[in-house]
């Protein structure tokens, strides 16, 4: 049995704030029971502050969904904090995710205070939070930036007054990954009451970094790992879920890491989230992209064709992707076409293989992508056995 790390899903938060991407309550809820079955041990469900919408939404995902820790955010305010503790009121297990900035970028340009002021305000609100729900996550803002020696006061201070997890967000996606990882491992080796309270990565992929920065907290003693389904998430988005699961999965030998995710609902959740959220997924996404189990050269379909790990590190059923496919374009080789001809019922010989293959590749190179009624067509008029 590895390290069992807890993953946080933000799609109905930090996900939710992209701009067109807003859900309605009764869409909410669908996802969440999706994120449910999926197996993610917390559901961020919203801000309920915001606006009365999101606020019903957090409260009727508590009443549907009571497995998963129920999960809002808050600022560092009093009032939020207690109507976020209202929505939450229902819910079997209630999170409130508070914090405040950080870095001095932060507490100067944008609050406007000073770093004592901050701490104050930090303590206050987690121990106002601690009152009204069952755990209470704090996250210092902007962490990604913030001094390091004022960080360490920061956690040590929030723990203190009773905060359970504390995040540790690269929130402009700004950290390499070695950078990150050294970060959590200063936290881990200078904050004096670390034992008491469980570190979460959370990054933004600016730089396209999120999940390797997010495997590299974990490596240092993250536990917690916050992520959205396809990467969804403020400006380029946040870590994907499905990239960060899968990980620790290929390399769990080496990693040592467990979750709680049933990896068969990957990719139908991808499509839940694409088609409710209107954001369609990469072709070439990891995991849940329609490329991801595409092979389209010929090299790597004769190889493919051969045994199916020359090229493909995971099985496409084991994320619940319908099989690998060959795609016919003009880079296809002859074993390509001739399983994929055998596969809708002509059988050819090598001569008459030959011939064909001249033929397709004329075809190819005006469809750019050939198709099973294509090769029909070409294949019309030549009786070949089944
Ligand atoms: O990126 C960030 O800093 C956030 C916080 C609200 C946790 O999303
Ligand atoms: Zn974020």
């Amino acid at each position: 049995m590895g390290k069992r790390i807890f993953v946080f899903d933000t799609t109905l938060r930090d996900g939710e704030q992209v701009p067109g991407c807003q859900l309605n309550t009764e869409e909410k809820i669908i996802v969440a029971k999706a994120l449910d079955e999926l197996g993610v041990d917390i559901i961020e469900a919203g801000f309920p502050v915001s606006s009365p919408g999101d606020f019903n939404s957090v409260v009727e995902i508590t009443k549907t969904v009571t497995r998963p820790t129920i999960c809002a955010l808050t600022r560092a305010k009093e009032a939020d904090i207690n109507i976020a503790g209202e929505a939450l009121r229902f819910a079997r297990r209630s999170r409130i995710h508070t914090g405040i900035g950080s870095s001095d970028i932060h507490i100067e340009h944008k609050l406007r205070t000073t770093r004592e002021n901050i701490l104050e305000m930090a303590v206050a609100a987690v121990k106002q939070a601690k009152k009204v729900v069952h755990e209470v996550e704090f996250f210092c803002e902007d962490a990604g930036r913030a001094d390091e020696a004022f960080l360490a006061r920061m956690v040590e201070a929030v723990i203190d007054a009773g905060a359970d997890v504390v995040n540790i967000p690269d929130t402009t996606g700004y950290m390499l990954p070695w950078q990150y990882g050294e970060r959590i491992k200063y936290l881990m080796n200078n904050v004096s009451n670390i034992d008491k309270a469980i570190l979460a990565a959370h990054c933004h992929n600016d730089l396209g970094l999120a999940t390797a920065n997010s495997l590299a907290a974990l490596t240092n003693g993250a536990r917690q790992v916050e992520c959205t389904i396809n990467g969804i998430g403020e400006r380029a988005g946040n870590t994907a879920l499905e990239e960060v699961v899968m990980a620790m999965e290929c390399h769990k030998e080496t990693l040592g890491f467990v979750t709680g995710i049933n990896h068969k609902k990957l990719v139908p959740i991808s499509h839940l989230v694409s088609t409710l959220m209107k954001m369609q997924v990469q072709h070439n996404k990891a995991i849940v992209g329609r490329n991801a189990f595409a092979h389209s050269s010929g090299i790597h379909q004769d190889g493919f064709l051969k045994h199916r790990e020359t090229y493909e590190i995971i099985d496409p059923a084991a994320v619940g992707a319908d099989s690998s496919s060959i795609i016919l374009t003009a880079r296809s080789g002859r074993a390509a076409l001739n399983h994929r001809l055998a596969t809708i019922g002509y059988m050819l010989s090598k001569d008459q293989l030959d011939q064909a293959y001249t033929q397709f590749l004329d075809m190819a190179d005006h469809l750019r992508k050939v198709e099973d009624e294509n090769l029909h067509e070409l294949m019309r008029g030549k009786v070949y056995a089944k």
